[in-house]
């Protein structure tokens, strides 16, 4: 029988109740420990999970627990020094998005990671969704040519802020809220990219941060994105959280739309493809898709960590998406067309 990874979850927060719940249908995993700083929503966490030990101090869980991994679902404020931790214990990590509040500190973190050797992914899940993981499938067909434009759309009106009220006080809001899953998702389906324009809006009045924006892409193989993504959209019904789009190339065109349906027309002929996600005890609308895809982002971390092998969103896959992120903020600052940092992976 294959032996039983042990791992603890670092922050029982809002979003953290998906991971819990996630890595309760492992077989091959078990959550020996939860730590927060807040000691009742740890003790909470263990008693809903059945999880053993409780910690409300990180260093006292690292030196008291003998892991194969740790999950840090907090904000990203705490990233390094969590994961700094971890890596002084030789612990993999796996982190939620945003990887870290700027460009410098995920470069120190991945820095880190490489000098102590061991794994670090970043928990990126829209690409990790079933509709996503097709839409891959389709464009590694070959069956839409050579890609030449994609557009992603993510608008909802929300109260997003009802479950994250920090949200309200975040001076770089909704580029690093859920731009960083489009700029991930449009690397995933179009490859690297080599410029950036953005521009950004406040519609919302009384948040610190730009709740809309638009972003468009330049990619290495010819091909424009556009992603486009607004906490403001009052639409009937709210597409939320779910990304449509369209993908167009030299022989054909994928419609990416609501309810998880894509419709392809190649080769002169129209065909739709219903993808659902999977529904799991715990999930509950609107949430199933993004739910459904923590699993699977937990399940190819926990194979890399198996395999021995770098995970697809690995801290330094993860530096390619934070600088076009990084590029975004410049380019809606400045008004000009930014070249972004690159970071070519290591050969496998
Ligand atoms: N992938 C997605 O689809 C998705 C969706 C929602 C939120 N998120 C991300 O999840 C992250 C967490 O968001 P949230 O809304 O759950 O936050 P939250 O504030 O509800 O939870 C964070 C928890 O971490 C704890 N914490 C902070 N520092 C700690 C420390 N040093 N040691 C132990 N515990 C500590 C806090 O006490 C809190 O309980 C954010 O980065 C957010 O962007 C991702």
């Amino acid at each position: 029988m294959t032996t039983r990874l042990k791992g603890a979850v670092i922050g029982c927060g809002f979003f953290a109740q998906n991971h819990l719940h996630g890595w309760a249908e492992f077989d091959d995993v078990e959550i020996v420990a939860v730590c927060d700083l807040d000691d009742a929503k740890a003790k909470a966490a263990a008693e809903i999970f059945g999880i053993a030990r409780v910690y409300t101090s990180a260093q006292a869980l690292f030196e008291t627990e003998v892991l194969d991994f740790v999950d840090i679902p907090t904000t990203m404020e705490m990233h390094e020094p969590l994961a700094g931790l971890a890596f002084a214990h030789g612990v993999p990590v796996i982190l939620q998005k945003p990887f870290a509040p700027d460009l410098d500190a995920c470069k120190r973190i991945v820095a880190a990671a490489e000098a102590a050797n061991v794994t670090l992914m970043i928990h990126e899940d829209f690409r990790f969704q079933n509709l996503f993981r097709k839409v891959r499938d389709i464009v590694d067909s070959g069956e839409l040519g050579r890609l030449t434009f994609g557009r992603l759309s993510w608008r909802t009106g929300i109260n997003v802020y009802a479950n994250q009220p920090y949200l309200v006080h975040v001076k770089r809001f909704i580029i690093m809220d859920v731009g960083v899953h489009l700029l991930d998702l449009a690397r995933f389906l179009f490859g690297e990219a080599n410029s950036v324009f953005c521009r950004t809006q406040q519609i919302k009045t009384g948040i610190a941060g730009e709740d809309a924006a638009i972003v468009l892409l330049g990619h290495d193989n010819g091909a424009t994105s556009i992603l486009d993504f607004s906490y403001a959209t009052k639409r009937d019904p709210d597409p939320f959280p779910q990304t449509l789009g369209e993908i167009e190339g030299t022989d054909g065109t994928l419609i990416i739309g609501a309810g998880g349906t894509l419709t392809l027309h190649a080769n002169g002929a129209t065909r739709t493809i219903a993808v659902p996600h999977d529904c799991r005890g715990w999930t509950s609308e609107p949430w199933t898709q993004i739910q459904d895809s923590v699993v699977h982002t937990q399940r190819h971390f926990i194979d890399s960590l198996r395999r021995g092998i770098e995970p697809a969103t690995s801290g330094r896959d993860s530096l390619a998406t934070y600088a076009l992120l990084e590029a975004a903020y410049l380019s809606a600052a400045s008004g000009a067309l930014i070249h972004p940092d690159r970071f070519p992976r290591e050969p496998a």
